[in-house]
């Protein structure tokens, strides 16, 4: 639960790093699996071959999965795996003799990393303005945040399902639904300030994708593995997507891995549309399913499993809500929301110095409380590694609270 910095103070990490050491850091059994690894077999091709290890790891994340994901396909980033998943559902189509599905929706405040695939479905400005016009065929749902009737919601917000209305009534009616491939969401929005999806409105977004033949891409990169006290978010919503990006936890962090996890049907789609030892999907990395990647991979799941830590967080998160809600009352605090180990704490920003007070929350926490949090915009995101105690629950909010308090 703790870093080490280089003065020796023990800082307790309210981050899990950065959404991704779920299983708390240098994890031994972690840790062994991947140096007997790196003795073993360090590298091997992953175009035309593959190895006992990636085969391996991806049949335990396609048992962890929802029922009907059972590919898996393997790359080394979230940002890989959302363009990845974007490629497939465009080749999905085109391969079915349906190639006028050329469209992609978003969210607004969607963060789907880096890529040109993942800027131009995401919905931040700041990551888009600098890098051209990206993708042209892409439009955006409307984000659920809405502090205005659900500030201060414990859980799932009441207000907002309707929003998801607008993907039919408004982008569908527009674009012509025959022209969309697939809408992306993270099932939480994590990245711009933990926005949590209103009841009912995940189930609504199925049912359009249904309707329409849309494909629906959940980019769990942050909500899986046992953030919300599931494997995915996809198994707590109960709504089932077609393709799922995950990266962050696959390996607790400890060697940079990603994946999409894909429908049986999807799949089938592109094995039957290939000639004969032809490709199958022009698509692939040096380093997909890397030996030291899935090591840590299968190490990681079996970690989860043995210590059965989704079930612990979805234990703790009733303890981590109370915590996180007596913040409420505090200076500055406009906004509290949460969901099984996840929470954001929205501040007031100092008038025309928009990410100034939450940045000096972060600084006072580091340097002077040991404590990490991580802040975006003026909004504080908790998300601590799931081994996370009560008693260090309660540290991490009863500081922050002090911090708070002492800020202008
Ligand atoms: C939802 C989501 N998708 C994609 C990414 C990008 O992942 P990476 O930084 O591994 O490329 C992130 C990173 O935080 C994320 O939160």
């Amino acid at each position: 639960m703790y870093y080490t910095a280089e003065d020796g103070r023990q800082i307790l990490d309210g981050t899990a790093g950065l959404w991704c050491v779920n299983a708390g850091h240098a994890h031994p059994k972690i840790t062994e699996q991947i140096i007997a690894q790196a003795k073993t077999l360090d590298f091997a091709p992953p175009f035309q071959m593959g190895h006992t290890k990636a085969f391996e790891a991806a049949t335990t994340l396609a048992h962890m999965a929802p029922e009907g994901l059972n590919r898996v396909f393997f790359c080394n980033s979230g940002s890989e795996a959302v363009d990845t998943a974007l490629k497939m559902a465009l080749a999905y189509h085109r391969m079915r003799g349906d190639g006028l599905r050329t469209k992609l929706i978003g969210r607004e405040r969607g963060y789907h990393g880096v890529g040109f695939g993942g800027i131009a479905v995401g919905g931040i400005a700041g990551n888009r303005k600098h890098f051209g016009p990206s993708l042209s065929a892409v439009d955006h749902l409307r984000h659920p945040l809405d502090i205005s009737r659900n500030a201060f919601s414990k859980g799932l917000p009441l207000h907002g399902a309707e929003l998801a209305d607008e993907f039919e009534q408004r982008l569908l009616a527009l674009h012509d639904p025959a022209t969309v491939a697939a809408l992306i969401v993270e099932p939480v929005q994590g990245s711009t300030g933990v926005i949590i999806p209103p009841k009912g409105y995940l189930e609504k977004l199925r049912s359009i994708c249904d309707k329409y033949g849309i494909l629906l891409i959940f980019d769990e990169v942050i909500s899986g593995f046992g953030r919300l006290g599931s494997a995915f978010a996809a198994d707590y919503f109960g709504v089932i997507p077609d393709l799922i990006c995950c990266a962050k936890g696959l390996t607790n962090a400890a060697v940079p891995m990603g994946a999409v996890i894909a429908k049986q049907s999807i799949h089938d789609v592109f094995m039957q549309s290939a000639p004969e030892n032809g490709i199958e999907f022009y698509h692939g990395y040096t380093y997909s399913g890397h030996p030291l990647a899935c090591a840590a991979a299968i190490a990681t799941m079996q970690v989860y499993h043995d210590e059965k830590l989704f079930e612990r967080a979805a234990n703790m998160s009733a303890a981590f809500e109370q915590a996180a809600h007596q913040l409420k009352g505090l200076p500055h605090v406009k906004d509290i929301r949460n969901l099984g180990l996840v929470c954001g704490i929205e501040l007031e920003p100092l008038p025309g110095k928009p990410t100034v007070r939450a940045y000096e929350v972060f600084e006072r926490c580091f340097w002077e409380k040991n404590l990490l949090i991580r802040t975006t915009g003026d909004i504080i995101a908790l998300s601590p590694p799931l081994i996370i105690s009560h008693e260090q629950i309660d540290t991490l909010f009863s500081t922050l609270a002090e911090v708070i308090q002492s800020i202008k």
